[in-house]
């Protein structure tokens, strides 16, 4: 276990990319940052190319970043772990989560949940390729295989390899009959399973997602398991970030991240993707969220969204973010 697993950010595919981590990355030095999942095929058959930088790279501000990784192939996800651990990456995680009939037909993210002994031997020849650790973040269960016994068994195997840290969506999946947003909704979450786990293997690094809110729940399953993950939330409210590093890691108090400081580094961050050829969208998309337990929040949404559709060659995030709440009542 690494300190940064106490708290992290999880992947989600189309919200975690490298702009929303290096906004993330204004609120907490500390917590562990995820990729959006890359499919092992997608590195192993674009090696040395462009295209693999614009998947692959990331600022280095982002560390702690660990990269989550889609397959069931050993002879594609070990070459791809080492092209991970080539780029800095700290930490590499497998998705034997994610329901999707898209990651179903390739087999692999739940689905390998029923073939605990393909997860082993994918971790095993991944960890054989890189020093960095490798991790797997999984199901309670799916389908007809979630009892707290098939559970057991797939960590006892998939432990076998190396593993050492599981990371534990607390709810099972239903492979058919389901969409992943109702994967993600529907099956009850079951924390008592999870710190079940971290009693029956206390040597083993037992990580909780699943519909965590705050710093004062992570708080709270912290009493109980090693780390908790953070998804959804963090997205719609990064904010609550700025207390993770004093509140989680014990840092000493620091000055909050003021907002003029946050969306003046936000512009010239913004601004300097623009200039590199990134599309403003894909920046600014991620600060429409922001502040919304202000008043005024919504006219900052119609405002943000309004720069993105015009697409405007120059522009000024302070200067919005000051037209925006100037007009707040003292
Ligand atoms: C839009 C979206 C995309 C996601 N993409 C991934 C992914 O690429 N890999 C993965 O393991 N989980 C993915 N997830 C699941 C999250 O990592 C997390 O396990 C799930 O949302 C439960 O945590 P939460 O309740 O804190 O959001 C995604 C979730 C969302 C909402």
């Amino acid at each position: 276990m690494r300190d940064y697993h106490r708290l992290s950010v999880a992947p989600m595919m189309a919200y975690t990319d490298r702009h929303f981590r290096y906004m993330m990355r204004l609120f907490t030095k500390r917590s562990l940052l995820y990729t959006e999942m890359v499919v092992g095929t997608t590195i192993t058959y674009n090696l040395k190319s462009d295209f693999l930088d614009r998947v692959l790279g990331f600022d280095p501000i982002e560390h702690p970043i660990a990269i989550q990784l889609g397959g069931d192939d050993p002879k594609i996800l070990a070459p791809a772990a080492r092209v991970c651990e080539d780029y800095g990456y700290d930490e590499i995680n497998l998705n034997v989560g994610c329901p999707s009939d898209r990651v179903q037909k390739g087999r692999f993210g739940a689905c390998l949940m029923k073939e605990p002994e393909r997860v082993a031997e994918v971790v095993a020849a991944m960890q054989a390729e890189v020093s960095i650790p490798v991790t797997v973040k999984h199901r309670l269960g799916v389908d007809d295989v979630d009892r707290y016994e098939d559970l057991c068994r797939f960590v006892e195997v998939v432990r076998q390899c190396g593993n050492h840290i599981f990371i534990v969506h607390a709810r099972k999946a239903w492979l058919k009959g389901l969409s992943p947003a109702q994967n993600r909704n529907v099956p009850p979450l079951r924390y008592d399973l999870v710190y079940q786990l971290k009693r029956d293997y206390p040597d083993l690094g037992i990580i909780i997602n699943g519909g965590i809110g705050t710093m004062d729940e992570v708080l709270d399953h912290l009493q109980h398991v090693d780390g908790a993950m953070i998804g959804r939330a963090a997205y719609h409210q990064p904010e609550q970030f700025a207390r993770a590093d004093q509140l989680i890691f014990g840092e000493s108090a620091t000055e909050p991240l003021g907002e003029d400081t946050l969306i003046e580094v936000m512009n010239r961050y913004t601004r300097e993707q623009v200039a590199l050829g990134t599309k403003l969208s894909f920046v600014a998309k991620h600060l429409v969220g922001l502040f919304k337990n202000r008043r005024n929040s919504r006219r900052w949404r119609q405002e943000i969204s309004k720069l993105i559709q015009e697409n405007p060659v120059t522009f000024d995030l302070a200067q919005i973010h000051r037209g925006v709440f100037r007009m707040e009542a003292p």
